[in-house]
């Protein structure tokens, strides 16, 4: 078993598109639960939404240090993460962190088109920057900076359903979550003393989800999304304290993937 994280330790916190969605409440729920000494860092490019997630977890605790990065990752740049993450070791104090969690959360839902018509090259590339590349460039800044200073290292990919069963209109989506989730087995198969967790979220309602509802191509994806957002959709809330109730208990495999409905009746 992959060990639990125990989030009442002194923790430094990253979350990418941490402005909105599944992101902003990775880092609000998650700010319930740590140390008040802990320290969180949120990316994305949205500054007022950074700020909106700034505010919601200062409310929770204000001697929480919160520093927010504004940061378009569909550009990978490893010598600006590597900036960054010197940046906040340099404007904390990292003394008596116990842990290091990093959440991948922020992605695109790509083109939501028939797989014939994906043929645009620069698109394809586009969408691997942010769903695939960045992950893996901030996953080894991430590694490199944070080792040093927290004894314990978790890792969480948000992945998807899509990345495992084929959805229609979905190869863009799926084929970069199915590769974003190998990449993070093979660095669990790697690395046994970090903690790595795949996390499929289930449907939420969030924008992702509003534009497959709205843009996808086929009129039976279009339906049937909107008949999930009608009827059994899940809240931000929802997939994100299962989320954490599986790293708290880690009863899973490090490089594992556990889906919302795994756990549902645990
Ligand atoms: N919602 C679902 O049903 C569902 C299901 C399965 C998996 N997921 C996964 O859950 C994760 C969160 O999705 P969500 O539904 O919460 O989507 P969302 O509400 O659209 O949020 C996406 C987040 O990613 C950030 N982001 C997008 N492009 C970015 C870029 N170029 N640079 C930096 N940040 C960027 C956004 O911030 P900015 O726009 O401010 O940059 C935002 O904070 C994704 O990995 C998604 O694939 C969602």
């Amino acid at each position: 078993m992959a060990g639990a994280t125990n989030f009442s330790k002194k923790c430094i916190v990253f979350v990418t598109g941490a402005s909105k969605g599944i992101g902003q409440t990775i880092a609000v729920e998650s700010a319930r639960q740590v140390n008040q000494d802990s320290v969180f860092v949120l990316l994305a490019r949205s500054e007022s939404g950074l700020d909106k997630t700034k505010q919601l977890i200062l409310e929770i605790d204000k001697s929480l240090t919160v520093l927010t990065y504004k940061v378009d990752l569909s550009k990978p740049d490893l010598n600006l993460y590597n900036d960054i993450f010197k940046q906040v070791l340099k404007s904390i104090d990292s003394s008596g962190i116990e842990i290091g969690l990093i959440f991948h959360n922020a992605a695109h839902v790509g083109v939501l088109k028939d797989s014939t018509e994906l043929s645009d090259l620069q698109v394809w590339r586009e969408y691997y920057d942010l769903n695939l590349f960045s992950a893996v460039l901030l996953n080894n800044a991430f590694i490199k900076h944070i080792r040093p200073i927290a004894p314990q290292l978790v890792i969480v990919n948000i992945s998807s359903l899509a990345g495992k069963v084929p959805f229609a209109n979905s190869a863009m989506y799926g084929s970069g979550k199915a590769a974003r989730e190998l990449f993070f087995k093979v660095l669990a198969l790697e690395h046994k003393n970090i903690i790595v967790l795949n996390y499929s979220p289930g449907p939420v309602q969030t924008d992702m989800f509003d534009m497959v509802c709205d843009v996808a191509q086929s009129d039976e994806v279009r339906s049937t999304f909107q008949e999930i957002r009608a009827n059994t959709v899940l809240t931000t809330n929802q997939t994100v304290s299962k989320l954490l109730e599986v790293l708290e208990k880690g009863d899973f495999k490090s490089g594992d993937t556990v889906d919302y409905f795994d756990r549902v009746n645990a």
